[in-house]
């Protein structure tokens, strides 16, 4: 009887129910059995934090947004903050216990599902512990270079444009600018996908650097052309030029990257300086990162689910599953950790944005 466990790292993500449901089932028809590690590592950690995922668990997951495994940002096993007993955080290397136990619990892999920073840390499982590992790519902001989409991403994309759909309305009444800020950190995907669909005059994403007077500009030309109102798209991670992105605080105990917030806010604010116009700013946030997956997220989970499995009986560790063109493939995980996707500025999308009229303040 082979037994694997799974476990999901970092941000949720639409989708990751499927990933999970498909894993089960697909192992349950080779007969073997699925373990889930709660919040990330923390089962293969803590043995009760470790469960049993049967058929019968997992029956009606896959249409249900969030992870029945529970997830988080802080549980890298390398860099672990762990309480002492003076109630002080420290971090500490808790990868050998980690393995230790995966070990001891006869495991042939661990399905790690997780964006750029879980894969990392699968990786290093790979290569310095001996772990057998496949990776699976999740997170609403579509930045790992080697697969063509994540899923969740879809969802996140559907879930910003139905906002701006409904800003539209409300903007014009008021001739009024709102500015949407929507996630997807240093790459401006669900910027330009939303912001293209719902309609946005302006689209500000991190790959390009923005001009306030380029923003305004479009902004009073819509006055001149009797459009009173405006919808500017802004990715949190977006930055004007000659500055810095906007970040929220210093970041959080056990965790590497910052937390990105606020440039919707400033935008509103300058565009309201320096046009006079009434502006607004809203940050749709985790509301992007909830809900039911789409069609096409769920398929997508659940063919990586199931093509993790195949990798999994055919012995190729150290891999991640990926989407080409319509084709399932494995990249090593070492290449897929590599860097992360960014708005192409020669991409259609972005050309299709500008000949329709979108400013991207450059
Ligand atoms: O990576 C997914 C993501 O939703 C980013 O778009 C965002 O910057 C970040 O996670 C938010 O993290 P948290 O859920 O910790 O606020």
């Amino acid at each position: 009887m082979k037994k694997i466990v799974i476990s999901t790292g970092g941000g949720d993500a639409p989708g990751l129910n499927a990933v999970i449901y498909s894993v089960v089932m697909a192992s349950q028809s080779r007969g073997w059995e699925v373990y889930g590690s709660r919040q990330g590592y923390l089962g293969l950690l803590d043995a009760d934090e470790l469960i049993r995922l049967t058929p019968e668990d997992v029956a009606d997951i896959t249409p249900t947004g969030g992870t029945i495994l529970g997830s988080t940002n802080k549980g890298n096993p390398f860099a672990m903050p762990v309480e002492n007993l003076a109630g002080e955080i420290q971090i500490r290397d808790v990868s050998d216990r980690v393995m230790k136990n995966f070990l001891r619990m006869g495991f042939l892999c661990h399905i790690a599902v997780g964006g750029d920073g879980s894969l990392e840390i699968a990786h290093r499982f790979a290569t310095e512990k001996g772990m057998q590992v496949i990776g699976v790519p999740k997170t609403i902001d579509n930045d790992l270079q080697a697969t063509q989409m994540t899923f969740g991403y879809d969802t996140a994309v559907s879930t910003a444009t139905e906002a701006l759909d409904k800003l539209h309305s409300t903007a014009k009444s008021h001739d009024r600018v709102l500015v949407v800020e929507v996630m997807g950190r240093d790459s401006g995907w669900i910027a330009l996908n939303s912001g293209i669909s719902g309609g946005a005059d302006v689209i500000l994403i991190p790959e390009i650097p923005f001009d306030f007077d380029t923003v305004c500009e479009k902004i009073n030309d819509n006055v001149l052309h009797d459009k009173h109102y405006a919808i500017v798209v802004v990715a949190e991670g977006a930055k004007a030029r000659d500055h810095e992105a906007i970040h929220k605080g210093d970041g959080e105990v056990g965790r590497s990257e910052k937390i990105l917030g606020g440039i919707g806010e400033y935008v509103a604010r300058e565009i309201s300086l320096r046009t006079g116009k009434d502006s607004r700013s809203l940050v749709l946030g985790h509301l992007q990162r909830g809900g039911s997956p789409t069609t096409f997220d769920r398929l997508l989970a659940l063919r990586f689910g199931a093509t993790a499995v195949r990798l999994a009986e055919n012995g190729d560790f150290d891999q991640m599953v990926a989407l080409s063109g319509d084709q399932m493939i494995a990249v090593p995980l070492a290449e897929a950790v590599k860097g992360r996707k960014k708005v192409p500025l020669d991409s259609d999308k972005v050309l299709t944005a500008r000949e329709i009229g979108i400013c991207f303040g450059d």
